[in-house]
């Protein structure tokens, strides 16, 4: 499977960093093995759209109508209209800071699907539900919970990212990913038969240049969702890299 690589600028960014996302987008150019994209804040969107049109951009979330009386929300539809092709779903923030549950998140990938935009749905334990033995249980429970009942490759990609990973410089041990990642692909398959051994699990929380080739090499790793690392070009590239490699291998 190709690898996916996609950027996570979260609450950060504003017009004066459009030449930043210029850098980003022609070092995406360089990788053209890889499926790679920056998710950036919504008021962003259509002029980092117009700025670097090669670049494929998303948003990091997104309403489960289509319009109507929801004061401060964004549709799926308004991210399309604004040049995005993809948006972020479910993310630990947004669980955790606007009590997204997991049937929200499922109402938005369907109406992320309806308005063809690729979703990105974010699953992931707490360090105390992983000391508590609990992490596979919790991340089976959200992908049964958020996923629609009817989805593909081509409509979505799972990213597992451990909420005690996000943004720490903590990672888990190759064997934790390799189990995680090994039990989502199973449940996936029992789920979408055939077609959930094509559908991308993506691993994020403080990936970086430094680790992403051993993570990406793992079984089941398709990729990448990566925050703070996606704010430069530099600290971007050497993992678009990573992903490029595994992909010739
Ligand atoms: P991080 O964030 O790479 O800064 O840990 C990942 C994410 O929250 O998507």
């Amino acid at each position: 499977m190709r690898k996916r690589v996609i950027g996570n600028w979260k609450m950060n960014g504003t017009i004066a960093d459009l030449p930043k996302i210029a850098q980003i987008a022609a070092a995406v150019m360089r990788y053209p093995n890889v499926d790679s994209g920056l998710c950036l804040p919504a008021t962003l969107i259509s002029a980092a759209h117009a700025y670097s049109p090669q670049l494929q951009i998303g948003g990091q979330d997104c309403h489960m109508q289509e319009a109507g009386a929801h004061t401060g929300c964004i549709s799926a539809a308004m991210l399309l209209d604004a040049g995005a092709s993809m948006v972020i779903l479910g993310h630990s923030e947004c669980r955790a800071e606007q009590g997204q549950s997991d049937a929200d998140v499922r109402a938005k990938a369907l109406a992320a699907m309806q308005s063809n935009l690729f979703a990105i749905i974010c699953v992931g334990e707490s360090e105390a539900q992983r000391d508590l033995g609990n992490a596979e249980k919790v991340v089976l429970d959200q992908i049964e919970g958020s996923l629609p009942d009817i989805c593909d490759a081509a409509m979505l990609c799972v990213a597992y990212e451990p909420i005690w990973a996000i943004g720490t410089g903590r990672i888990p041990s190759s064997q934790d990913v390799e189990n995680m990642h090994g039990a989502i692909r199973s449940r996936l398959i029992e789920r979408q038969g055939e077609g959930g051994k094509n559908i991308g699990i993506l691993y994020g929380g403080s990936m970086n240049g430094e680790n992403a080739g051993e993570l990406m090499a793992i079984p089941n790793v398709d990729g990448g969702l990566i925050g703070g690392a996606s704010l430069l070009m530099e600290k971007f590239e050497p993992i678009l890299a990573a992903a490029n490699i595994e992909d010739i291998i």
